[in-house]
């Protein structure tokens, strides 16, 4: 076999949700969870190799709409390519439904792979877009911002529809990242945000425009060096996010076990209604808050470090 991509998952570090309506948002690589992929040239139809799962496919036998067979057919078609013989394997350690980017790494990671067997590297740009029709699928009307983050594997300050910048971190920072163990749905969190949206658009404006100073000021703190004063912004970006009806009796849980043990600030990340959080801390502090996310009821903390790529 040959060597297989590594690609990385993501964090949203501000601006999930709001981002969908137009409003900057800030998101990271996060190297400590990845999916892999890789192709292995054999005397058979092509092949889907889910180890993770237990499964194994024959291409030809998922639907269309299959995930992986979508971001298979898209690659094939862009690179102007038959189907090959043999068997693409694909495993990941992000965990799913957690909005840690599990879906878009793994269609990334898949783009990759087949782009190498074909000897035809792709730019970042093609990769991401060809990740985004992907991830089509997976949440209906996405932003973006995952598969841009994941494409480029750097920082990002991320507008929808607007050519990516990338996020120069001025100094490192320590994040530790929880998991409720709950997995939910992007799709149904952004469909009900939609629905609150459309019933209250002046309401949901005035959330999102605050989001908008957030993302700036964050930007602005992490570029020029000082992150550990995001702490504030990151604390009222959970707030916004409890309004906008995306948090969980689990994620405030969170939150407020980080803020007890120290934390510098810490909020959901992601779609919310279950998934991660993330909590601001010295690098010293985060083995305690760690610690005392998981007697809080978190299935898993990764400690990750945000640093220019
Ligand atoms: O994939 P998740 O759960 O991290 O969510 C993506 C971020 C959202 O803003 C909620 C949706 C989107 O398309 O940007």
């Amino acid at each position: 076999m040959p060597d297989p991509i590594r690609v990385p998952g993501k964090l949203i570090l501000l601006g999930e949700h709001a981002v969908v309506y137009g409003v900057p948002a800030l998101a990271v690589p996060v190297t400590d969870v990845y999916a892999t992929a890789a192709f292995t040239p054999a005397n058979q139809p092509f092949t889907l190799a889910l180890p993770d799962l237990n499964e194994t496919h024959p291409l030809a036998a998922l639907p269309a709409d299959h995930p992986a067979a979508a971001a298979i057919h898209t690659t094939l078609t862009h690179l102007g390519q038959p189907a090959p013989t043999g068997t693409l394997t694909v495993s990941a350690t992000i965990p799913l439904g957690g909005g840690l980017g599990s879906s878009a790494a793994f269609s990334v990671a898949i783009i990759r792979a087949l782009s190498a067997h074909f000897a035809t590297p792709l730019a970042d740009a093609t990769v991401s877009a060809l990740a985004y029709e992907t991830e089509k699928l997976h949440h209906g009307a996405p932003s973006g911002i995952d598969n841009t983050v994941i494409a480029y594997a750097r920082p990002v300050y991320f507008i929808r529809g607007l050519p990516i910048e990338i996020l120069s971190v001025g100094a490192p920072f320590t994040l530790v990242i929880a998991d409720t163990g709950i997995a939910a749905s992007t799709k149904v969190a952004v469909s009900g945000v939609r629905q609150r949206y459309d019933a209250h658009p002046d309401y949901f404006d005035t959330l999102f425009a605050r989001i908008a100073e957030l993302a700036a000021e964050a930007r602005a703190l992490i570029e020029n060096g000082y992150p550990l004063m995001l702490g504030p912004l990151l604390d009222e970006n959970h707030s916004l996010l409890q309004e906008i009806g995306v948090s969980s009796h689990e994620l405030d849980t969170l939150v407020a076990a980080a803020r007890n043990a120290g934390s510098l600030g810490a909020k959901l990340s992601g779609g919310g209604l279950g998934g991660n959080m993330l909590a601001l801390t010295t690098p010293t502090d985060a083995e305690r808050i760690a610690a005392a996310l998981t007697a809080a009821g978190a299935v898993r903390t990764i400690i990750t470090t945000v640093q220019s790529a």
